[in-house]
């Protein structure tokens, strides 16, 4: 087997060495051979991890970088930048070829902040991960019972418990329906509403259940499929995370931070997300004609990749070149 620490990112199997992972399946980036490809990592560029979550991207970026390069990783939750520091290094006798890297507890909205064309290279891997997600404690999860919080970054003030007990039943229907694209939204609001204080993630999955139980004996084949929770969930933490007005403010950055030929890289989760991205590419390519679209259709996980790591089942990847 291969010769790479214990704690190294999962190698990405193709190229020069092939690090042996001990992480969880679970901890497995999400397709990183072609984002890599994707990203077209030029040694010793300057290249933006927008989420650096876990470092399994950016340790595929880091090496291919090599020592003249740079790497910015950003990521609005400090956890993980604590976890990820001691991973993201060279596996073996790499020290001496190995970039710069510098974490940054950041939302990727503020790269709009950035002045000029600072990037070869940008790369988002937009979500949840899984640190967040299997941690009860956060409250990302309808499966383990925990607080209801759901904050990728813990100075944000709003928390889902806020949201829950304080929005008013309209206001509440009109986020499960936006951001959960929940069609049973307005009985679902007025559940929450009549259940409240709701202060954990299992009373709210409870409530859900119950809320959803008269559709799902119908024949709606998709409904019965995913969890009555799943859909509200995906809804408090985007409204709670203001995920969407990020993606927007990266993409928006985007074209201003990267230098001609520099690549956008973009993994998204869901279709609200995917439709932002896929827009932005369309008009930078069309009408300001500053983006060359290197995706025509989103691509997608192997069947492969999906056994092996469910988490992969949604997820949608789409590139763009500066021009
Ligand atoms: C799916 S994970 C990334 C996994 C990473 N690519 C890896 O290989 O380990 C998404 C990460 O993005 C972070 N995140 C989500 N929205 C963000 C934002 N607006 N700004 C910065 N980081 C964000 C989350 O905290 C999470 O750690």
């Amino acid at each position: 087997m291969g010769e790479g620490s214990t704690d190294t990112p999962q190698g990405v199997g193709h190229g020069g060495g092939r690090e042996v992972s001990q992480l969880s399946p679970s901890h497995v980036p999400v397709l990183l051979k072609e984002a890599i490809d994707f990203l077209n990592v030029r040694r010793g560029g300057t290249y933006i991890d927008a989420t650096v979550g876990l470092g399994g991207h950016s340790y595929e970026i880091a090496k291919r970088l090599g020592a003249p390069g740079h790497l910015i990783g950003l990521d609005k939750d400090p956890a993980a930048l604590e976890r990820t520091a001691a991973r993201l290094r060279p596996a073996g006798s790499g020290e001496a070829d190995w970039p710069s890297i510098e974490l940054r507890h950041a939302s990727f909205a503020s790269l709009g902040e950035a002045r000029g064309p600072i990037a070869d290279g940008l790369l988002a891997d937009i979500g949840v991960s899984s640190l967040q997600l299997s941690d009860a404690a956060r409250g990302f999860s309808f499966q383990a019972d925990g607080p209801l919080d759901m904050r990728m970054d813990p100075q944000n003030e709003r928390t889902a418990e806020q949201v829950v007990n304080h929005l008013d039943e309209r206001e509440l229907a009109d986020v499960i329906y936006e951001f959960g694209e929940e069609r049973r939204s307005r009985r679902i609001a007025r559940a929450i509403v009549r259940s409240r204080p709701i202060r954990s993630t299992s009373h709210l999955a409870q409530i859900l259940s119950a809320a959803a139980r008269p559709m799902n004996s119908g024949s709606d084949k998709y409904e019965r499929r995913i969890h009555p929770a799943t859909r509200t969930f995906q809804a408090l933490r985007i409204f709670v995370n203001r995920e969407l007005d990020d993606l927007k403010a990266l993409l928006e950055a985007a074209p201003r931070i990267l230098k001609p030929g520099g690549r956008v890289v973009i993994i998204s989760f869901h279709s609200l997300e995917d439709r932002i991205v896929k827009d932005a590419f369309r008009e930078g390519s069309i009408k300001d004609k500053y983006y060359r679209v290197l995706t025509k259709k989103p691509v997608t996980a192997s069947e492969e990749e999906q056994d092996r790591n469910p988490r992969a089942r949604s997820a949608k990847m789409r590139a763009a070149e500066r021009v």
